[in-house]
């Protein structure tokens, strides 16, 4: 029996989308492929409502993570550490041989835009790094205040993770001035793995190209000048994956933006208020994440128990991810998932607690 998922990816992906990828193959240097990753480009610049460029990588979105450093970073970076993949970017970035500071907060906490400001006012650095939906804590970022202080420092570049927030909870990527910004399609894109997108602004790409060491595989301005060529890519693509998403970029924009960011608000609001009532909430007061709930286990559940009664009902969740294990659990209410089937997991999740 399949088992819908509600883990924080890869999130549950529709049959409609499933059968999308089993089609002829085409090859990727011909006409129906430029026009299949120029039309995939422009939907997901009209989604997002970006005129920066745009980029599909095939990848998981580590790849662009390391790739957004290796494009913008001459040497310091500044990343902000308050979960597991915030922490991966910091370990990238001295792996690619960069001088990375890090601004750790307890995993829970939010990273305040003040934090960053003390940072800046010390020290120049290229660019901050920012998870804005932490996956591991369900700890979400204000954007919008710590925009204002990247605007202050108009040197350093913004590099944000959303990877598992983007077309689910809205992001104004142009207005925010965020350089680049990165997802995964396995999450709020609700697609198999595989891909992985990123806005690039103009001053990040004429930085990118200044940059000689920036490698290969993720180099923005190679990827853009193919782009600007012939609607192609410099290696082969996952041409499959790249059918489904277009598209679920069909559906999405069909849904309407502002209705996709509506029901997830109203997914996270039902979780939330269920997490209060017979656990809490993880996350520091009033940085919840939108797409996901990261419950602190409160009533000390066996959450592996309670996943592998759901799993006999056919629902899986996540537990706790690394330390966080056991002590906390993670709903995700992320891509097309509805508000009814979140209501019909937690029915069972009260049912098999006795709640
Ligand atoms: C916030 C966040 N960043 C980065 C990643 C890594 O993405 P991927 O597994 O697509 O490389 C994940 C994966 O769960 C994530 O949740």
């Amino acid at each position: 029996m399949h088992k819908k998922l509600f883990i924080p990816g890869p999130t549950e992906v529709r049959d409609d989308i499933l059968q999308a990828q089993a089609k002829p193959m085409i090859g990727h240097r011909s006409k129906e492929f430029s026009a299949l990753y120029e039309g995939i480009v422009n939907k997901i610049k009209q989604a997002l409502n970006t005129k920066n460029y745009v980029i599909v990588f095939t990848s998981s979105g580590t790849g662009i993570m390391e790739g957004a450093i290796r494009n913008c970073v001459y040497k310091d970076v500044l990343c902000c550490v308050n979960g597991a993949f915030s922490d991966r970017w910091f370990k990238i970035a001295k792996a690619c041989g960069k001088n990375a500071d890090a601004i750790t907060v307890e995993w829970g906490k939010a990273i305040k835009p003040e934090m960053i400001e003390e940072k800046l006012k010390q020290k120049k650095y290229d660019a901050v790094t920012l998870v804005h939906n932490e996956s591991s804590t369900g700890v979400r970022a204000p954007l919008e205040e710590i925009a204002e202080v990247m605007k202050k420092y108009p040197d350093t570049f913004w590099l944000v993770d959303t990877v598992s927030s983007l077309m689910g909870d809205k992001i104004e990527i142009d207005k925010l001035g965020i350089d680049v910004c990165l997802a995964s399609v396995q999450k709020c894109f609700a697609l198999p793995p595989g891909l992985a997108v990123c806005t690039v602004t103009e001053r990040a790409l004429e930085r990118t190209r200044t940059i000689t060491d920036r490698g290969y595989y993720f180099d923005f301005d190679a990827m853009l000048k193919r782009y600007e060529k012939d609607r192609q890519t410099p290696t082969t693509p996952a041409v499959t994956l790249m059918y489904a998403l277009d598209k679920q970029m069909d559906k999405i924009l069909a849904e309407g933006m502002e209705n996709r960011y509506k029901r997830h608000l109203e997914m996270a609001k039902y979780v939330r208020e269920w997490a209060k009532k017979y656990f809490a909430l993880f996350p520091e007061p009033g940085y919840e994440s939108v797409t996901l709930t990261c419950v602190d286990n409160t009533r000390k559940i066996t959450v592996a128990d309670l996943n592998s009664e759901l799993g006999k009902r056919g629902f899986q969740i996540s537990n706790g991810y690394g330390d966080l294990k056991e002590k906390t659990f993670r709903i995700a209410h992320m891509g097309d998932l509805t508000l009814d089937e979140i209501k019909e997991l937690i029915d069972n999740i009260n049912d098999i607690l006795k709640l």
